[in-house]
């Protein structure tokens, strides 16, 4: 049968509760003091704290009764039990059916109840010994006492009665309805909760229950407070809301039903610098925080995201098994999930798989845009174009990108209902800058940026297309030459990506593993394709930059007369390709012994002294010409 073992520090009304619990569920009540031997009491009665030598017989026989009662009728137990070693000693013969419930309350709370207590051996100088010992159990029932009896019990019995679910999900959005439906699709309980707001969201969570009750049973909560109590300690909670502040404002709403231990999983596209700081802030309370990059969309949320995790490992064993079961599966059927590294190090990465799949998508619609306007092919054949490549390429992007050129909407195509004006939320703007800080060149990435913007200024652009000639030289050029030319820009846009990556991993001590890192990209997420594939390979043993590896090196070669004929021959179309021939320009300049910047040094030289380094000199000498001065 069942034993409950009621803790807390002396005064906070065990014996009174593990009574009325006894009652309540009509078993019998045992008060660890009744086992103490006189010797322990005698100590007490006397204003003097016991040590660990004097309650480990006491301990011992405890433990032996816990064991009997188990195998028998069952019962509630009084029991101090402030320290960890003493509850696994507690139950280190029977660890069955046990059932923990720890009540709480104030330091000054239990002094005053203390005081007005008469005919009890403790004495009320011993509390602040009892608080300084106190080891907060994590896995018991957290039950406030600074309220009635009567409302103890009820809280008591609900908790007691609920079957507490192993992970929770605040923000019921599109990603947070489909990462909840995957969860309880792999068998794991979860509660979710959504806020509150008149008007606007009410009772969401509720209704997403209701939705679902046919499938799964799972409960839905507008109070916070009751979604936390529903959960299993530690408590594990993912955050599916909108990046910025309002993380803040959700960490700060949970703190107050959040103890040691517990686990914050920020699910969104939050900045990596936002996760470094929120670690630490939570690190002092003792609550971890994960940082994690979940890719994929609404689908992948559902059938299997790319996750990106990353904060203290410590941490990570707890919740990694859960979004291990429900991450999409590589090849191997491994899941597309593992420990990124610490603190900032899983939303960083998902920032910059965010920045590569910018530039892939403009690359995309550069191309696709020349093909149509350039070549004055239909939707229908670009879709086969791109469905031909897409056997070889066998990428996610690609893909869509033929079925949306299918896409009609009453015999019209949809595409073409679509304003040219591109937005974003971020991702590829904290790539840029993240690049500029670390002094990374990202040219294809923040020409995808740039373009987002200059698509945005539609009006601008529609009175510039009036005032300026467009007239354009045409020439030949062939599909096939277009194909080798995307392919080239879509390696050096990787190379460009985990080239930050590399450069983050060194500054911020990450230790990045980039071969596993392309694991988790090959399934799941936006950018999966089968270049991806190609590099999980290629980094278990390649270490520096991705142009300097042989076999990456010979497919640039090799594609390199088509990449310069199609950039040139589209740019003299007059169409814009930013990506396409910034990825060019980087190819051009990252091959290039000799670059054009010594004269750029001696330009800063000429007006500001800046000095230069010698090519006959070694490097880390530094010299300054007077420029007038012709002797
Ligand atoms: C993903 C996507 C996802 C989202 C981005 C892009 O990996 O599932 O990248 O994170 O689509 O937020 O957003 P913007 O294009 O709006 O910046």
């Amino acid at each position: 049968m069942a034993v409950y073992i009621v803790t807390g520090v002396s005064g906070v009304g065990k014996t009174t509760i593990g009574k009325l619990l006894a009652q309540r569920l009509n078993l019998p009540f045992y008060d660890a003091d009744d086992f103490h031997p006189p010797e322990n009491v005698e100590k007490m009665k006397n204003g003097f704290p016991l040590k660990d030598k004097d309650r480990k017989g006491w301990l011992d026989v405890l433990a032996e009764n816990i064991q009997n009662w188990n195998k028998e009728d069952g019962g509630v137990l009084a029991c101090s039990a402030l320290k960890e070693k003493y509850r696994k000693q507690l139950t280190s013969i029977s660890e069955r059916d046990i059932n923990w419930i720890f009540l709480r309350a104030g330091f000054e709370v239990i002094l005053n109840r203390l005081k007005s207590r008469k005919n009890h051996y403790f004495k009320p100088e011993l509390l602040s010994s009892q608080f300084k010992t106190l080891e907060e159990p994590k896995n018991a029932l957290q039950i406030d006492v600074n309220t009635s009896e009567e409302n103890i019990i009820k809280e008591i019995m609900a908790q007691l009665e609920t079957p507490k679910a192993e992970i929770g999900l605040i923000g019921l959005g599109v990603m947070g309805k489909s990462l909840t439906l995957n969860l309880l699709s792999k068998y794991i309980q979860v509660s979710v909760f959504n806020r509150h707001v008149p008007g606007k969201e009410e009772n969401v969570a509720k209704e997403f229950v209701q939705e679902h009750s046919g499938s799964y049973t799972f409960k839905g909560f507008d109070d916070l407070k009751g979604f936390v109590s529903s959960l299993k300690r530690p408590k594990k909670i993912i955050l599916m809301v909108n990046a910025g502040p309002a993380v803040d404002a959700v960490i700060e709403s949970l703190l107050p039903f959040l103890r040691q231990g517990d686990i914050i999983t920020d699910g969104g596209n939050s900045h990596y610098k936002d996760s470094i700081r929120r670690e630490q802030v939570l690190k002092e309370k003792g609550i971890h925080f994960i940082g994690c990059g979940i890719s994929g969309g609404e689908e992948g949320a559902l059938k299997g995201p790319s996750i990106m995790p990353g904060g203290p490992l410590k941490a990570y064993k707890q919740v990694g098994p859960i979004l291990e079961k429900i991450a999409g599966k590589d090849v191997n059927k491994n899941a597309c999930c593992t420990y990124i590294g610490p603190d900032g190090a899983g939303h960083f990465v998902k920032m910059l798989h965010n920045g590569i799949e910018y530039a892939e998508m403009q690359l995309i619609a550069e191309i696709y845009h020349f093909l149509r306007f350039g070549m004055e092919k239909n939707p229908e054949e670009i879709a086969k174009i791109f469905t031909e490549w897409n056997k070889e390429l066998q990428s996610y992007l690609l893909e869509i990108s033929a079925e949306i050129l299918l896409k009609k909407e009453v015999d019209e195509l949809l595409l073409d209902k679509i304003l040219d004006a591109a937005k974003q939320k971020g991702t590829g703007g904290w790539s840029t800058n993240a690049a500029l800080e670390l002094g990374v060149p990202l040219d294809t990435i923040s020409a995808a940026v740039m373009a987002r913007i200059i698509s945005g200024k539609k009006e601008d652009r529609k009175q510039a297309a009036s005032i300026y000639d467009r007239s354009s030289q045409t020439s030949e050029i062939e599909v096939n030459s277009i194909l080798k030319a995307y392919k080239a820009a879509s390696i050096i846009n990787h190379a460009i990506g985990f080239d930050l990556l590399q450069n983050a991993s060194e500054t911020y001590n990450w230790n990045l593993n980039y071969s596993e890192i392309a694991r988790v990209w090959t399934n799941g997420c936006i950018i999966r394709s089968a270049l991806i594939e190609e590099l999980v390979e290629t980094y278990k043993n390649h270490k520096t930059h991705l142009l300097l590896e042989n076999a990456m090196a010979k497919k640039l070669q090799s594609g390199k007369k088509d990449f310069s004929k199609v950039v040139t021959t589209i740019l003299k179309a007059g169409f814009p390709v930013p990506v396409l021939s910034s990825a060019f320009n980087y190819y051009l300049g990252f091959t290039a012994a000799q670059s054009s910047a010594n004269m750029v040094q001696a330009q800063r030289d000429y007006f500001g002294a800046h000095t230069y380094e010698r090519t006959d000199r070694p490097r880390g000498e530094f010299f300054h010409t007077n420029w007038k001065n012709n002797n």
